[in-house]
């Protein structure tokens, strides 16, 4: 499994104790392309950040890549996060001083500049992929909405990570662009291998991952 979850409760308390996640078990398989649905204020972010070692859980277990979260220190989840995980967010959070190719790298350059450089041309060629060839050299506010979530999906897999997590991917794009991002989703998933965990709440989307899992409540419930 790429990502498993054990058992898994959280409480958030900011003065007053909000229990949100619910004796939640997951498991993600290599290769599986995953949607998680449910309404607003289910859980699905709180889910997705947990997977992804953005938060801790209160209670139960998070493995990623065969080890356990709970017993790593902020330094090993932050290199676990760098080298197995990708992430994609509803808001593209491009620099918007950085060209698409700069920002699409900006994962490798946290592995410093050797791994920046040698990893350039991989970048550029994914970026080609998503239909932006001809838009490498061009900053944010000079792309469209799909074209900027085209090189945040391509950021996600600048470390070549083995899971994908994307929140709401295509939340802020017109129907057209967000299907053209979920396709190429779906594409780069079956191309590469990777596994992928896509929040949404659109039901066309959801049918066609590989399998849904639906939060009510902070529970995962059978449908
Ligand atoms: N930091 C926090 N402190 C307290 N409560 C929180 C915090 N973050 C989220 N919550 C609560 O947890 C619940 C689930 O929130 P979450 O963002 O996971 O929902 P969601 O399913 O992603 O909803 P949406 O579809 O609207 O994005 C909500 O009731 C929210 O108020
Ligand atoms: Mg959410």
């Amino acid at each position: 499994m790429v990502a498993t979850v054990r058992d898994m409760s959280k409480t958030f308390d900011n003065g007053v104790p909000t229990p949100v996640l619910f004796d939640v078990d997951l498991s993600v398989a290599p290769g599986e392309l995953l949607a998680i649905a449910g309404p607003s204020g289910s859980g699905k972010t709180t889910l997705l950040n947990i997977v992804g070692l953005l938060d801790t859980p209160t209670k139960g277990e998070v493995w990623i890549a065969g080890r356990d979260a709970s017993r790593l220190g902020e330094d090993e989840r932050a290199v676990l996060r760098r080298d197995y995980l990708g992430f994609v967010f509803q808001f593209h959070y491009l620099l918007p001083e950085f060209t698409a190719l700069e920002n699409a790298l900006l994962p490798c350059r946290m592995r410093g500049a050797a791994a920046e450089a040698e990893a350039k041309e991989r970048v550029a060629a994914l970026l080609a992929g998503v239909g932006l060839a001809d838009r490498l050299h061009y900053r944010p506010g000079q792309l469209s909405g799909g074209q900027q979530q085209r090189v945040a999906l391509v950021r996600a897999l600048a470390n070549d990570p083995a899971l994908v997590l994307a929140d709401e991917p295509t939340g802020n794009l017109d129907s057209k662009s967000g299907h053209a991002v979920w396709d190429l989703m779906r594409a780069l998933n079956r191309a590469t291998g990777k596994a992928f965990v896509i929040v949404t709440h659109d039901a066309d989307f959801a049918r066609r991952a590989d399998r849904v899992v639906h939060l009510v409540d902070g529970r995962v419930v059978d449908r």
